[in-house]
C-alpha cells in the first residue's frame, strides 16, 4: 500500500487587544481546533510602539499607521503558531476580510464578523504568505522550525 504524507504548514495567528479583552479567546480557539489546526505555540505579549511599528513595517507611511500602532499597543495580544495542511490560506479564509464591517455582510461566519468592528479594529491577524508567516513566526518565537506540537501546553 502507499502512504501520502500531506505536508503541513504553519501560520502566525494573533488575537488583537480588543479580541483578548473582549473575551473572544475561548470561542476563537474552539474554531481553531474544530478547523483541524494544532496550536504549536502560544504567548501573551504586550507590544510597545517600536515593536508594533516593526511588525506592521510594510504599512508605515499609510494614513492609518499611527492609529494602528496605538490600537495594537492598547493592551496585550495573544500570538499563536497554527499548523495544518494549507494553514496560511485556511486561516485567512476563517478570519474573513480586513474590514470587519464588510465581513459581517459578506462573511458572516468569519471570526472578524464575530468580534471585529471596522478596518482597524478587526480583532485578529493572519499571515498572508509563506514569507510573511516565516517572518512573523520568528518575530515572536525565534527559530522554532524543528519544534513539534506540544499538546500538554493546551
Ligand atoms: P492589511 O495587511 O491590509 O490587512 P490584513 O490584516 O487583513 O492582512 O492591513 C494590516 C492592518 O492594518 C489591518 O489588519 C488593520 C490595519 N488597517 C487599518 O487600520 N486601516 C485600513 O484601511 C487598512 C487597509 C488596514
Ligand atoms: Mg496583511
Amino acid at each position: 500500500w502507499s502512504c501520502v504524507a500531506i505536508e503541513r504548514e504553519r501560520t502566525l495567528a494573533m488575537i488583537k487587544p480588543d479580541g483578548l479583552s473582549g473575551n473572544y479567546t475561548e470561542r476563537i480557539k474552539e474554531v481553531i481546533l474544530e478547523s483541524g489546526f494544532d496550536i504549536v505555540k502560544e504567548a501573551v505579549v504586550q507590544l510597545d510602539a517600536e515593536r508594533a511599528s516593526l511588525f506592521y513595517a510594510e504599512h508605515s507611511g499609510r494614513s492609518f499607521f499611527d492609529s494602528l500602532v496605538k490600537y495594537m499597543t492598547s493592551g496585550p495580544v495573544l500570538v499563536m503558531i497554527l499548523e495544518r495542511p494549507d494553514a496560511i490560506s485556511h486561516w485567512r479564509v476563517l478570519i474573513g476580510p480586513t474590514d470587519a464591517r464588510k465581513a459581517k455582510i459578506s462573511n458572516p461566519n468569519s471570526i472578524r464578523a464575530m468580534c471585529g468592528v471596522d478596518s482597524e479594529k478587526n480583532c485578529v491577524h493572519g499571515s498572508d504568505s509563506p514569507q510573511s508567516a516565516a517572518r512573523e513566526i520568528s518575530f515572536f518565537f525565534g527559530d522554532v522550525r524543528s519544534d513539534t506540537v506540544e499538546h500538554d501546553e493546551l
